[in-house]
């Protein structure tokens, strides 16, 4: 059991009296019981009050615990923000390493998004980036940004950045890490940006990131299949700092949910397709599982299997059929990647589908943030260090 909660049962308090001694509002604690959230050093501190318990005996193996060369808290820019992936991928990671994150700017040009993006996180994001001066970005430590694939121009001299991505919008990403030199950006792409137009994009993203930005940059394809999400989803993860940094690409899986874990119970009818529909479709395809995501091609080939294939914004409606009989719900695609219940749908159902087919795997992203983070920021603390005064008393 947990330290916290061990010693708050056997002083015999509530997670709200705790709440109330300590000043640590109850969901965090929650969170640090439940070991989904390591405390910053200031709450860990707070908590060691409220439970008038030393510090170390409570969180001796804690990472909260180490040192870290990020600012306080970590501000942070949400480019081509969707419905706000990065923002619950950030949350969680910094939440895992006991950071504390702050969004001081978001941009995304599609209205609907703005729209499920204000509904959730109370803040509507500024539309066009190829229009905002990269001057009026405020301030700010770590850029993320999932932006559209398109292929430079291979035309004209290509000197600099500039030249050579121009009209793509990773032009704007470049212009905006020119101009305010944050610590650190994770970008994220689909899968084939690595083979674009013969690996030039990919070249050029490389070459303008590490050689004329002097960032330097590590990727790797990750899966969406490995993170415990039941979606194969396939995308580049690039991460980068001012910094030297080893980025470590292996991950702890926490939590792995199933198909039948993200599938609703009760769906409206309107999901379904009428049985006539389903039975032909039956007899063409015998699964071998179930519940199963069944797959039509392009060549109208079905195959199915315990995973939905990726989740893509402007596919047919039947591209991905649960047990053939039915389409997948707004809350089934939101859940396969990795977004929480509490997400508002406040948008149509042909919109939503767009939104979570152009999110971003949550826990997939939220793993690489956390150990970006971990390999490039912060370090374990050095053995002769000692831990903070043991009196709780003595430490306000
Ligand atoms: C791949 S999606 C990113 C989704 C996001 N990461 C999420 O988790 O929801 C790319 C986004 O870029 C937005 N976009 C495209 N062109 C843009 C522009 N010129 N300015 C701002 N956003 C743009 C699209 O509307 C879309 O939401």
């Amino acid at each position: 059991m947990n330290k916290v909660r061990k010693t708050r049962k056997e002083k015999g308090m509530s997670q709200e009296r705790l709440a109330e001694m300590s000043g640590v509002n109850r969901g965090r604690l929650s969170r640090i019981e439940r070991q989904l959230s390591v405390p910053p050093l200031s709450i860990a501190l707070k908590i060691s009050k409220g439970l008038s318990t030393p510090a170390e005996e409570l969180f001796d193996e804690s990472p909260a615990f180490t040192e870290t060369t990020l600012p306080q808290p970590l501000r942070y820019i949400d480019l081509f923000c969707g419905i706000g992936g990065f923002r619950y991928a950030s949350k969680l990671a910094f939440d895992r390493l006991g950071l504390e994150g702050e969004c001081v700017f978001s941009s995304d040009n599609d209205l609907f998004a703005q729209e499920s993006y204000e509904a959730n996180f109370g803040e509507k994001p500024l539309g066009d980036i190829t229009k905002i001066d990269a001057k009026d970005v405020p301030d700010f430590d770590l850029l993320f940004g999932g932006f559209p694939c398109q292929a430079f121009s291979i035309c004209g001299l290509r000197k600099g950045f500039e030249d050579k991505t121009k009209g793509t919008l990773f032009f704007d990403i470049a212009r905006i890490l020119k101009e305010k030199r944050p610590t650190a950006f994770v970008l994220e792409n689909v899968k084939n940006l690595a083979s674009h137009n013969g690996g030039d994009t990919f070249r050029t993203i490389l070459s303008v990131l590490r050689d004329e930005l002097g960032y330097c940059v590590d990727y790797k394809l990750l899966n969406a299949l490995d993170f415990g999400l039941p979606q194969k989803r396939e995308r580049v993860l690039i991460v980068g700092a001012k910094k030297r940094f080893e980025m470590d690409w292996n991950f702890d899986v926490r939590e792995k949910k199933t198909l039948a874990d993200v599938l609703e119970k009760n769906v409206d009818q309107r999901f379904y397709a009428s049985p006539a529909v389903v039975a032909k479709r039956k007899a063409r395809h015998k699964p071998e599982v179930s519940p199963a995501i069944w797959h039509e091609n392009k060549s109208g080939n079905v195959s199915s299997y315990p995973y939905s294939c990726a989740l893509r914004a402007g596919a047919s409606h039947n591209y991905l059929l649960v047990d053939g009989e039915r389409r997948l719900t707004p809350r089934e695609m939101l859940r396969l990647q990795g977004f929480p219940d509490e997400f508002k749908i406040v948008v149509s159902d042909f919109q939503i589908r767009k939104q979570a087919g152009n999110a971003i795997p949550v826990d997939m992203v939220a793993a690489v943030i956390e150990n970006f983070l971990r390999s490039a920021f912060l370090s374990p603390r050095r053995p002769s260090e000692s831990l903070p005064p043991a009196r709780p008393s003595a430490l306000f």
